[in-house]
């Protein structure tokens, strides 16, 4: 059982304002500290460490924590253009969500941020509906991130998406801490400093230091 000050819900979905904003760096830490597993359903890019291999290493968490990916596309593009590519169709019903034991949270982690392509038609903000699951967003620190935080919470609100939480990335920054929570109307859950290291013991020490003492 975790300690976490926080109470996790059985699915969490981390989205982000961007793509390389951090989405894959908080996944990793919540892992670290929570009784969870990780799934990525639409991983574009094979060429490099993909996002589950990145979290496997720097966890150091065993194979059983992360399910296969959904679709896993070579280019480092758009899910709909990378799956183009290789004429795959993204099909949503083509999805089957992992299940995870009781008392244990299955984190997903999008491509991405919410308005994304899947195909000609459908976009990320879909497949967050269809899991079913709350949203964290992650969101940069810095310069740029009140408009992109705003617009991302009002297009999950419109859409009727639950919003479990913003997670602020970067340095230190108050006052777009304070507009993202009282423009948004959201609660900002953690803000994440630049780590000089991410190695297991960090990321652990990390969810303690952010959310709280880890299992
Ligand atoms: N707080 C942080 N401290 C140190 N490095 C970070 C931090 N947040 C993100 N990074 C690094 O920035 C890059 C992009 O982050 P990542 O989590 O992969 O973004 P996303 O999953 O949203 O594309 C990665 O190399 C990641 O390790
Ligand atoms: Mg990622």
């Amino acid at each position: 059982m975790t300690a976490s000050k926080l109470k996790f819900p059985e699915r969490l979905f981390i989205t982000g304002t961007d793509t390389g904003i951090g989405k894959t760096l908080v996944s990793a830490m919540l892992l670290s500290g929570l009784n969870a597993r990780y799934w990525k359903p639409v991983q574009s890019g094979l060429a490099d460490i993909t996002d589950t291999e990145w979290v496997k290493t720097h966890t150091g968490l065993d194979a059983s924590r992360f399910f296969p990916e959904g679709y896993r596309l070579k280019e480092p593009l758009s899910p709909h253009e990378s799956a183009a590519l290789e004429n795959v169709h993204i099909d949503l019903d083509m999805f089957i969500i992992p299940q995870v034991p009781p008392a244990e949270t299955l984190l997903i982690e999008g491509a991405g941020g919410i308005m994304v392509p899947l195909n000609e038609k459908e976009f990320m903000i879909d497949l967050m509906k269809r899991c079913n699951a709350p949203v964290l967003l992650v969101a940069r620190s810095g310069l740029g991130t009140i408009n992109h935080t705003l617009l991302s919470i009002n297009q999950l609100r419109q859409e009727h998406i639950d919003i479990f939480g913003v997670i602020m990335n970067g340095p230190l920054n108050k006052s777009n801490r304070d507009a993202i929570e009282h423009f948004g109307g959201v609660k900002v859950i953690a803000e994440i400093e630049p780590m000089e290291q991410i190695t297991p013991k960090t990321l652990r020490q990390s969810f303690s230091k952010y959310f709280g003492k880890s299992i």
